[in-house]
């Protein structure tokens, strides 16, 4: 069997016009435009490309976009207080500390200082709790991007064994608790792996849906995919290519090869989450938008 390539870019595209619309919907209603806000500190080359594909994204639909970029030695102070002023901002529908941050500073108390209601990251304790409780307000924007793929994908997750290796409070936290939730797209048997996983290979050769986000290339190799399994790779790793102009390439935690002869269909690095993450935060950005103007 080879599997279907699942076209991340596809997906996002029909998010894209989805928001789009929602934002011309809000402008003629609200004559303003839904506002994100980034906040960059340091000089990490990965969160500085990914911070330019959200502009990018921002713009295209019409979401006004703006990025606060610090240095490195930034403190924590400093932070805080960009922070509150943001929160302060009626222009500012949604607010997004791009992680990891430089080692000095506490993510945490960062995080925690968001306003909630402008959390479109979805990481702040109040949404992470309502997440759990089955009453999402702002969920991360990967976990969402990979449950609106398997939907448009058609993939009956409705007491599926979905299997997730991961579990982070960036993925595979909300993930499990999306999939587990009742409803569409969701109601699954969720199992997760992680490092304390005794047999990994065991739990994911059970999984009809599985999906990796363990962090590392060949985490996931096609003798732990069940045979037409729906494959999920939420992995991005650069990895040295002395044959790219770059010198490197990205790829996922799945052995893509391999894996796409044993799934029924699969996601390839790049372009499968990638794409749903960005997507699904401008989803984010006019929800918040939206939530502040009927407040
Ligand atoms: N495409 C996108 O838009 C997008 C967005 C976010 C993240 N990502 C990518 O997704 C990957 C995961 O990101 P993350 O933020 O969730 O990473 P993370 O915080 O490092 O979490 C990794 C998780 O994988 C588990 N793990 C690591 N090695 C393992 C092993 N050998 N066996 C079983 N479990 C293992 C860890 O277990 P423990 O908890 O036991 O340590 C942890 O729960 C990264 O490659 C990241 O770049 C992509």
């Amino acid at each position: 069997m080879t599997a279907r390539i699942i076209d991340g870019k596809e997906v996002a595209s029909k998010v894209h016009e989805e928001v789009a619309a929602g934002v011309a919907e809000y402008k003629s209603k609200y004559a303003k435009v839904p506002g994100l806000t980034v906040v960059l500190v340091g000089d990490d080359p990965a969160s500085h490309s990914y911070v330019k594909g959200k502009e990018r994204a921002c713009e295209k639909v019409g979401i006004a976009t703006e990025t606060i970029r610090r240095d490195a030695s930034t403190t924590q102070e400093e932070l805080l207080e960009i922070v509150e002023g943001l929160n302060n901002d009626p222009a500012v529908s949604g607010i997004l500390v791009q992680l990891p941050l430089p080692k000095h500073l506490d993510e945490d108390a960062v995080i925690h200082a968001i306003d909630p209601m402008k959390d479109v990251d979805g990481l702040h304790p109040e949404n992470a709790g309502l997440l759990m409780l089955g009453q999402p307000r702002f969920a991360p924007a990967t976990p969402l991007g990979v449950q609106r793929m398997l939907v448009e994908q058609n993939v009956d997750m409705n007491g599926a064994q979905v299997v997730i290796v991961g579990r982070s409070k960036l993925v595979g936290m909300p993930l499990t608790a999306l999939l587990l939730q009742k409803g569409v797209g969701a109601n699954s048997t969720v199992t997760v792996c992680h490092t304390g996983t005794k047999d990994m290979a065991a739990e994911t050769r059970r999984a009809d849906v599985l999906i990796a986000a363990a962090g590392f290339p060949g985490a996931v190799t096609p003798d732990m995919v069940k045979p037409g399994a729906v494959v999920i790779d939420v992995g991005v790793s650069r990895v040295e290519d002395s044959t790219r102009k770059r010198g490197y390439r990205l790829t996922g935690d799945v052995e893509f090869e391999g894996a796409k002869e044993v799934a029924s269909a699969i996601t390839p690095v790049p372009g499968g989450v990638g794409p749903m993450t960005i997507s699904m935060l401008l989803v984010n950005v006019l929800q918040a938008a939206n939530l502040a103007a009927s407040n």
